[in-house]
Order: C-alpha cells, then sequence, then structure tokens
C-alpha cells in the first residue's frame, strides 16, 4: 500500500531521538543514566500514598518552592519546578531563543542540550572541552555573539566530570554581557568535593543573568518521579511560568521531594556512599593508566577514543551497562558490588601508557 504521510517539521525529521541508557538485563549493573543505586527510603515510599490522584496537582508547586526558596535564601516567586531540569531547560530556550537566536554550551556535554535547542528549532554552538574534560570558558566567552541568548554552563559537566572553578566562573561572568542569560546546571551538585568548584547559591545574589538548575533526580534518587528546579530573578521565573506546560510536575512528585528534603541528612549520607566508591574507582582506573578526568559527580569518563564501542562491548558481556559517547565511555557510579567488576573490566582494556 502507497503510505500518505503527513507533513512533518523538515528539521524535527533531522533531529535524532534521545538514546535512552540501555535496560540492563536482570543480573547486570545498569551504570548507563547516572541514576542513584540506592532504594527510596521509607519515608518517602510513605509520602508517595498519601496523595489524591483524581485531582490536578498545584500547578505552581507552592509548598515545594516555599521549602527550597527557604533555603536559598530566596523569594518563592524565584523558585520554578519542572518535571525534571530537563525540563526547565526547554523553559529557557522557549522563554529566550526565536528562530534567528542561538544557545551557547560546551562540548561534550548533556545529551539533552543540542535535544531541546533542535526541538525549538534554535541554533546550538557547541565550544570543545579542553583535552582534560573541562569547559573551554575563555573560547566559549570569544563565541558569545549578537545572536546569543542564552549559555549552559554544566558544572561537574556530564559527561567528562570536572566542575567549574570559582575563579573560573568569575572570570566569565565578567567577560560576556550583563544582558545575556546563564544557566548553571548543577544537576550534580550534592556529589562534588573539589573546594575550588563554584557554588551556584553563592553566585546568584552576585549575578542578576545568573540561573542556577537543580535536580531531585540524582543526589536524591526520584529520576523515575521527575521533578527539578530552577533558581533566577523573579522576572526570568516568571517568563519560565509563562511558558512552562500547564500542571506539569504531578502532587506525587512534589510530596517526594518535600519527603526528600525532610529526610535529607540520610539521603545526604548516601551520597557520601557514592562518592567515597567514585573515588575508589578513580584511583583504581589512575592506578591502571586510565587518563580519567576529575570525577565531580556520580560518573566517570573514560577517554576511549576510537575503541569506545569496542570497550563498552567489553563492560557489557561483564555485566555492566555503561553509556557509549562518541569519543570515550560513561561509567556511573552503582552498587558496591559492580566496583569489582568495573576495575576488572577496565584493567582488561586498558592500554599499557607509552
Ligand atoms: C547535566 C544534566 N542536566 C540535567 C539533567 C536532567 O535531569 P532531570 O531532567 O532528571 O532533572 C541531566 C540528566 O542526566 C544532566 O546530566
Amino acid at each position: 500500500m502507497n503510505e500518505q504521510r503527513v507533513r512533518l517539521r523538515p528539521d524535527v525529521v533531522g533531529i535524532a531521538p534521545y538514546r535512552p541508557g540501555r535496560a540492563a538485563a536482570a543480573d547486570a549493573f545498569k551504570l548507563s543514566s547516572n541514576e542513584n543505586p540506592y532504594p527510596p527510603l521509607p519515608a518517602v515510599v510513605a509520602a508517595l500514598g498519601s496523595v489524591g490522584i483524581n485531582r490536578y496537582p498545584d500547578a505552581v508547586s507552592s509548598q515545594l518552592r516555599e521549602r527550597i526558596a527557604a533555603r536559598w535564601g530566596a523569594r518563592p516567586e524565584q523558585v520554578v519546578v519542572g518535571p525534571g531540569s530537563v525540563a526547565l531547560l526547554a523553559y529557557l530556550i522557549w522563554a529566550t531563543c526565536t528562530p534567528e537566536d542561538e544557545v551557547l554550551y560546551a562540548w561534550r556535554s548533556f545529551e539533552g542540550y543540542p535535544l531541546v535547542a533542535a526541538a525549538a528549532g534554535v541554533r546550538s554552538v557547541q565550544v570543545p572541552n579542553l583535552a582534560n574534560g573541562e569547559h573551554d570558558l575563555a573560547a566559549m566567552a570569544a563565541a558569545v555573539t549578537e545572536r546569543t541568548r542564552l549559555v549552559l554552563l554544566c558544572s561537574p559537566n556530564n559527561p567528562t566530570g570536572p566542575a567549574i572553578s570559582r575563579a573560573a566562573f568569575a572570570e566569565f561572568m565578567a567577560a560576556v554581557p550583563s544582558t545575556l542569560l546563564v544557566v548553571l546546571d548543577e544537576a550534580y551538585a550534592e556529589f562534588v568535593t573539589d573546594p575550588d568548584a563554584v557554588r551556584g547559591g553563592e553566585e546568584l545574589p552576585r549575578h542578576p543573568n545568573l540561573v542556577v538548575l537543580r535536580t531531585f533526580s540524582k543526589a536524591y534518587g526520584l529520576a523515575g518521579l521527575r521533578v527539578g528546579y530552577a533558581i533566577a530573578a523573579e522576572y526570568v521565573a516568571d517568563a519560565l511560568r509563562a511558558v512552562a506546560l500547564p500542571f506539569g510536575v504531578t502532587d506525587v512528585a512534589q510530596a517526594a521531594a518535600l519527603a526528600s528534603l525532610d529526610d535529607e541528612a540520610e539521603l545526604l549520607e548516601r551520597v557520601d556512599h557514592i562518592v567515597a566508591r567514585r573515588e575508589r574507582i578513580r584511583s583504581g582506573l589512575l592506578e591502571q593508566g586510565w587518563a580519567v578526568p576529575d570525577p565531580q559527580g556520580n560518573f566517570v569518563w573514560l577517554p576511549t577514543g576510537a575503541r569506545t564501542a569496542e570497550i563498552a562491548a567489553h563492560f557489557e558481556r561483564a555485566g555492566l551497562v555503561v553509556r557509549s559517547l562518541g569519543e570515550g565511555v560513561r561509567i556511573s557510579i552503582g552498587e558496591e558490588e559492580s566496583v569489582p567488576k568495573l576495575l576488572r573490566s577496565s584493567r582488561e582494556v586498558v592500554e599499557p601508557r607509552s
């Protein structure tokens, strides 16, 4: 039969859809999506049961916004809650860019950036990272043009790992126009141990053109419920609310986020375990001869170059589902039992240092 097709936006037809981390076999470890390996806290599970789902959710997440604002020393009007911080990224692009405008970010960075820009019909300008996996902030500042409406800084950078230093951030902010909106995506902030790393909370009062993005998906272990937030100047937050999909954040997600904040100490203890595991993995990999950039999130990056597919397949045969991303392999810090398997497999494929 000769199928008649409807007309889609030609630029949308060209977008490669988001590739989720591969599902893991029952006996494999899923280390491909930077998720939290710990199950939810009992208090969080209990909070879910108390939510009525026949009603629409609180459209503006009032209680959660108030809680977040209080801990950031901000006004609730400055906080926007969304169904994952990736939705807030989309709202930021919708609120700032027309098809003639550009969104600027480092590459390689979070896979979501090119997707949300392309879906909005906005041009992405990608500035290659430095060899050590850090953003090249001088080159990024130099790449700002009249058309740049939004800059996305990812600290720590997914997938390479390093955080932006406070000094480099200050230099960058001084170099770009104060009318340019800069996003500091801190999806992995809770895992950062580098004392020189930039902290969004300290920078927000200094820079009215800054937006900080946070998520409950990583350290708080709520990836499946979809909840994240942005903190910005009130008029910017209003613009995000204006373009947001109505009722995007369920009451279940809001209740879980509030319960997580109540039990934050227990969650951050788990973060400490993940960080300790990350440091052991990093030391093991360095000892084996891998050039691992400084991992400040809940993942490590192996620069595997042309051997990426082969090495990812090797890990998979060992029961470790990792993420291959062009020129490297990103491995999330997962269950304790995955660590010896990971270090055994990485040793088998490392190239001897010449
Ligand atoms: C840097 C970065 N930002 C944002 C996100 C989106 O997270 P979520 O939409 O789950 O809040 C991710 C997810 O992997 C990420 O790595």
